[in-house]
């Protein structure tokens, strides 16, 4: 019997003009196999960033000369986030080897920081992770839900009924303010805290960005909450969503009944809109937010897991 061809890396080092073309189609043309997105917005912003001074670090394995899996780092606040994007049944298990190369090759170039904090994000459709991270030395630390809710002509109404007075971002005049309040609420958050005015700039440059969609509640000077709405394209697996992408109100402002009207707001918006879904990313231990959202009558619909790598193992 002959052996299946052996995998090889054939590149680990920090995204450059060179590969950045192979990487972003061979990630086009897994999702266009699949049916659905698998890199993340944030990931595939910051491989598109070629102005970066910190461009993230990716390992592309081959079989036979042709890319059969990547994987990508980006920095967050708190050390790094990792994808893998591999084209493969999900049938059928992932070649390890091949997943096993990939992350390899990101941990051996980042093992050097100190500390090194690595977190593999893993959707929920990829259930082979699971056992793929933990041989790996990754340990689960974090579990995000996938909330969701019909839009449905009563729900709008009671939405439309209930929501907050907002108005639509002005770009170039509200960076600032909205800038603090995310900073302010999202302070201890790993990805959506500690934002810079580049980082929401790559946002506002975004094709799917609309100044209407991020609604704000403004006060006399200022802005005390947000509710940023993006609407979702329907693709093979999936109708169109209408996703509540971040929401926030002003730490000084919490528990007085903002919350819930900003998402009221912003599902009310989405359902103007035309969109009968609306969905949202929450994590499985923020008290409030699971409370807030429970309370409007979303449900889960599925959950991501995150496994989290700090270091080889002492010997
Ligand atoms: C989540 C957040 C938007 C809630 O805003 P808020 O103005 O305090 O919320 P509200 O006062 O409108 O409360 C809404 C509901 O959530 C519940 N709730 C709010 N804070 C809670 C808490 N700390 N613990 C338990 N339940 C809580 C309330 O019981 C309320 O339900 P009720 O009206 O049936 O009593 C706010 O805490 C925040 O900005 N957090 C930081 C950013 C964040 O985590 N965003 C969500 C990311 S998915």
């Amino acid at each position: 019997m002959t052996q299946p061809p052996a995998p090889s890396l054939a590149f680990a080092g920090p995204v450059e003009a060179e590969i950045r073309p192979a990487l972003l189609h061979f990630c086009d043309e897994v999702e266009r196999h699949h049916g659905h997105r698998i890199l993340s917005d944030q990931l595939r912003l910051d491989v598109l960033d070629e102005t970066s001074s910190h461009p993230p670090v990716v390992a592309m394995a081959e079989v036979d000369s042709v890319l059969a899996a990547v994987s990508i780092a980006s920095r967050t606040n708190e050390g790094w986030t990792l994808e893998v994007v591999c084209q493969h049944d999900h049938a059928l298990a992932p070649a390890r080897d091949i997943i096993r190369l990939v992350v390899n090759g990101v941990t051996d170039l980042l093992q050097r920081e100190n500390p090194v904090r690595i977190t593999w994000w893993a959707r929920a459709h990829d259930p082979w992770v699971e056992h793929i991270a933990s041989a790996l030395g990754f340990v689960e630390y974090r579990r995000l839900h996938q909330m969701r809710i019909s839009l449905t002509i009563e729900n709008a109404a009671r939405f439309h009924d209930g929501a907050a007075e907002t108005r639509g971002f002005i770009v170039g005049s509200d960076e600032h303010e909205w800038l603090s309040v995310n900073n302010a609420a999202f302070a201890d958050h790993e990805e959506q805290g500690g934002w810079t005015h580049e980082q929401l700039e790559r946002r506002v440059r975004a094709p799917w960005f609309l100044a209407d969609d991020l609604r704000l509640h403004p006060v006399s000077g200022g802005i005390t909450g947000f509710c940023w709405t993006k609407r979702h394209e329907p693709d093979l697996h999936e109708p169109e969503l209408g996703e509540i992408y971040a929401i926030a109100v002003d730490p000084s402002q919490v528990g007085q009944g903002l919350g819930k009207q900003m998402v009221m707001a912003g599902f009310s918006h989405l359902a103007r809109a035309g969109i009968f879904i609306g969905m949202l990313y929450v994590d499985a231990d923020n008290t409030a937010a699971m409370a807030l959202y429970e309370s409007i009558g979303m449900e889960v619909h599925h959950t991501d897991r995150a496994y989290r790598w700090s270091g080889p193992p002492s010997a």
